[in-house]
């Protein structure tokens, strides 16, 4: 998708991490870029194919620049931006604000300007700016906007994804630091109770979340089921229903959404969720306004998100954390429309693709446990 500027809305794409931790080489992103293409993710806007840690050689080369790992990358980091970029599609890489990346290789530590420059020859569109090692002595705020200065200066517009892991309030800095993207939350897992404590850190953070820099919650885990050779992030997987969950709640938050799962060989179940076109276009809405929450009647595990739209339809999704199999009830005072309104609502469900005409004062509606139901909603005269 083109857009006018980096980041107006969340940005998508595919990460190496998840899945692959350091087994990653030049064919492997090839076969990445191939399969983003030949599924279809690529018309729906996924656009950034991204390598995470482990690329780099274990020490900067003669001139003290950042050099790709020569038998894993044997035609070097520019040869795959080409490859990349000739499929109408944008590059990313990693590096960290510390003197090491997590996983050890060489980081920017006082080398942001050298680096930025590096990666704007290479034809890189994206750099990932994780938060390992690093000195003390400086805080981060600082850190970060060297790099996102060093990136103004590179000559390349450089979508800047900071992964301060939430820590520091980040949230209060970083868009001033020049980020488009900033990581909120602590590495997901394919785990069911990683993707609830993610969520639930988010919801109250909707408000420092906007276009040309966004909340990042991290990279999805729907497909992966358990195959990953990461082992932080392999922690067994999630049904199918937890899977639409985590993709729901993704889209209404304003989360990046940056696939992690092996895009070659996804599920049919997978590949629904993740080229859902109702709940990608609720993420990529322009006016990118974030979502509140309304408490769920005498239901402390589930609740409701409600996410004005550009058109002027509502999304509203309804989340069931429980064990059980619960009906949520909304009411349509809660979100602005008083009884005397003489206003109803149209409700299409995104992911059956059935409506509901004409509803007034409340909506209630049957949710799996783990489950969601979402669905966008048209404002009409009663
Ligand atoms: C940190 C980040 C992860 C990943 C690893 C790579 O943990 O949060 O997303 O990039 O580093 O080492």
């Amino acid at each position: 998708m083109n857009q006018p500027f980096t980041a107006a809305t969340p940005p998508m794409g595919w990460n190496s991490w998840n899945t692959f931790y350091d087994q990653i080489d030049e064919k492997l992103v090839m076969s990445m870029v191939d399969a983003i293409c030949d599924q279809g993710l690529k018309d729906l806007g996924y656009e950034y194919i991204i390598i995470d840690d482990c690329w780099q050689q274990k020490t900067r080369n003669e001139k003290g620049e950042l050099a790709a790992d020569p038998v894993k990358f044997p035609h070097g980091m520019k040869y795959l931006a080409d490859y990349i970029h000739e499929k109408g599609l944008k590059f990313g890489i990693y590096s960290s604000c510390g003197t090491k990346t997590c996983a050890n290789y060489p980081a920017s530590f006082e080398h942001e300007f050298q680096d930025a420059k590096t990666f704007a020859r290479w034809g890189v569109d994206y750099l990932k700016y994780d938060n390992g090692h690093r000195p003390l002595s400086l805080r981060t705020p600082e850190l970060f906007r060297r790099m996102g200065m060093a990136l103004k200066c590179s000559g390349r517009n450089i979508l800047f994804a900071a992964c301060q892991w939430g820590q520091d309030d980040v949230h209060r800095w970083i868009r001033s630091a020049g980020a488009h993207t900033f990581r909120s939350t602590v590495d997901i897992t394919d785990s069911w109770d990683s993707i609830v404590g993610i969520a639930l850190k988010q919801l109250d953070m909707q408000g420092f979340n906007g276009p040309y820099c966004f909340g990042d919650m991290d990279m999805l885990v729907v497909g992966m089921s358990g195959n990953s050779v990461n082992p932080e992030a392999n922690q067994g997987g999630c049904t199918n229903t937890e899977y639409l969950t985590h993709f729901a709640l993704w889209c209404m938050l304003s989360s990046p959404l940056i696939i992690g799962c092996d895009i070659r060989k996804m599920s049919k179940e997978a590949k629904a969720i993740l080229t859902n076109q109702h709940l990608i276009a609720i993420n990529q809405d322009p006016e990118a306004r974030g979502c509140y929450k309304v408490e769920a009647f005498q239901n402390p595990e589930a609740f409701i998100l409600v996410k004005p739209l550009s058109d002027g339809d509502y999304a509203i999704g309804f989340f069931n954390f429980s064990e059980k199999k619960a009906d949520i009830t909304l009411e349509f005072w809660d979100i602005g429309l008083s009884v005397h309104s003489g206003v109803a609502l149209d409700f299409c469900d995104c992911v059956e693709e059935t409506t509901i005409s004409n509803v007034t004062e409340t909506f209630t509606c049957s949710v799996d446990a783990h489950g969601c139901k979402v669905y966008r909603c048209r404002l009409i005269n009663a």
